[in-house]
């Protein structure tokens, strides 16, 4: 049969809709309309993260970080870009509370720059950076948000001898998340150990694209990566014995999630399968508390070097598991022996302003699925999801449409698994404000703020109007 063309299918839906033969709209039937509400419960908020944000980075005795060196090394940034003023939010922080309070938010979820503590990364804390955040939490909680802490978010004090490659370096880490969670348990009740292990270690130490900027060798990098897992580890271990009891101890990791192509049994099965193996020396590793076979076979003599007690830190048990969700995977059943195949993206593969962002809101229902199904979480988060758009300005509007479309799409999916019974509790929209985007330097911004870098002004884009209507009516607009 030929097919049909536009023009006759248009004449023939207005004559069927003329005998009445079409559904008419709001006349019910079987379908029930979607409910796109959340629970009451559920927590909003917003993330950002020190180097980011921050500034004022010789202030108030806070030490050089490898970001501080990477970002003054010619060629490492877009454009020499470095965070040596950021958003200025070191100064900023109450007005920047207040864009917080004006979206309606519940939580926030910041980082604490560990030099800001140990200018030298261990040794005498510094009182001035640690009084500086109890006020920004402070300040937090007189304007009733709760703030959700990140003990790291990738700025290492440059101090520590060979940083991610030396194993001290995790112990370090676990002696300042356990200082300062004492510090600050009295204001918070939710703290996450690091932030997306997979980019401290392999952006920094394999692909070279982030702080230190190394290309290491396959067994190098997976003592670091071992070193970035045992420091989460040996940090929930810390901070369970130095915060008060009760508090909620979690990871933000952005683990990679293999979305199946098609909605069958042999698709569901080889993508988490896929997630489950892929995440092996990150999330499996510390929800499982060792390393799986798969993965120490296909490393063989580059496997990691492990000593005894480190695989039972790993996988200390968390409160929580909190997930950084951007870009999708995808994987399809097949018959070799590991039963699946993953699919590459290719130049027609949807993405926003980033190239490396796909878009592919199915991921935000698979991971959260998934994780659930491999390793049971008591409760689950979104700690990061957002995308980076271009942003024009005219007339001191910023309409980015696309950004809404963006969260649009991917909050209905996290709104999926919410409504299937996973114990999705809350979500964190990345981010707040424009922002040092890492190697992207300012080029790439991923706000619901506007911020004009030369005057640090805020202007809220039309995706924190549409944030703030979601929140006012919990539920997807
Ligand atoms: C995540 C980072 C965050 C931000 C977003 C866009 O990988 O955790 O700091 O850069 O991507």
């Amino acid at each position: 049969m030929r097919g049909i063309s536009r023009r006759e299918l248009g004449k023939a839906l207005a004559t069927a809709g003329a005998a009445g033969a079409l559904a008419k709209p709001g006349v019910a039937n079987a379908l029930q309309p979607n409910d796109l509400s959340f629970p009451k419960d559920f927590r909003w908020g917003t993330a950002t993260a020190s180097y980011q944000i921050e500034g004022a980075v010789k202030e108030d005795g806070r030490g050089p970080t490898n970001w501080d060196i990477f970002s003054h090394t010619p060629g490492r940034t877009f454009n020499g870009d470095t965070g040596d003023v950021a958003d200025d939010s070191y100064h900023r922080y109450a007005e920047d509370t207040q864009l917080l309070k004006n979206l309606g938010v519940s939580s926030y979820r910041m980082s604490i720059a560990w030099s800001r503590i140990f200018p030298e990364g261990r040794g005498q804390p510094n009182s001035k950076g640690v009084d500086h955040y109890k006020r920004v939490l402070d300040n937090l909680l007189e304007n009733g948000i709760e703030p959700y802490v990140t003990m790291f978010h990738w700025d290492l004090p440059a101090a520590l001898p060979g940083g991610w490659q030396n194993r001290d370096t995790a112990k370090a880490y676990a002696d300042y998340a356990g200082y300062m969670a004492g510090q600050i348990s009295d204001r918070v009740k939710h703290i996450m150990t690091v932030n997306e292990i997979r980019c401290y270690t392999d952006l920094g130490h394999q692909v070279g694209v982030h702080a230190p900027g190394l290309k290491l060798p396959p067994a190098e990098v997976n003592q670091v990566r071992h070193h970035g897992v045992l420091a989460h580890g040996l940090g929930v271990q810390a901070i369970r014995a130095h915060a008060k009891a009760g508090t909620q101890v979690g990871i933000a990791d952005n683990t990679t999630f293999y979305v199946p192509v098609i909605d069958t049994p042999e698709h569901i099965a080889a993508a988490k399968k896929a997630t489950r193996e892929m995440n092996a020396m990150f999330l499996t590793a510390i929800m499982e508390g060792r390393y799986i076979d798969e993965y120490l076979k296909q490393e063989g003599a580059n496997a990691p070097k492990v000593q005894a007690g480190d695989m039972a830190a790993i996988g200390s048990p968390l409160d929580f598991v909190a997930l950084n969700i951007y870009a999708p995977e995808w994987a399809r059943a097949d018959d070799s022996p590991r039963g699946y195949a993953t699919i590459p993206h290719i130049p027609s593969s949807p993405h926003m302003a980033s190239p490396w962002l796909i878009v592919g809101p199915e991921v935000a229902y698979w991971g959260v699925r998934q994780v659930s199904e491999l390793w049971g979480p008591k409760v689950l988060y979104i700690s990061e999801n957002g995308a980076s758009a271009d942003d024009p300005v005219n007339n001191g509007r910023v309409d980015d449409a696309d950004r809404v479309m963006y969260l649009r799409n991917y909050i209905t999916q996290f709104h999926r698994a919410v409504a299937e019974g996973y114990p999705l509790k809350g979500y964190f929209l990345w981010s707040l404000m424009d922002n040092f985007e890492w190697a992207d330097g300012y080029s790439k911004r991923f706000g619901i703020h506007y911020v004009d870098f030369k005057t640090q002004k805020r202007t809220p884009k039309l995706s924190a109007a549409w944030y703030k209507e979601v929140i006012r009516r919990n539920a997807v607009v």
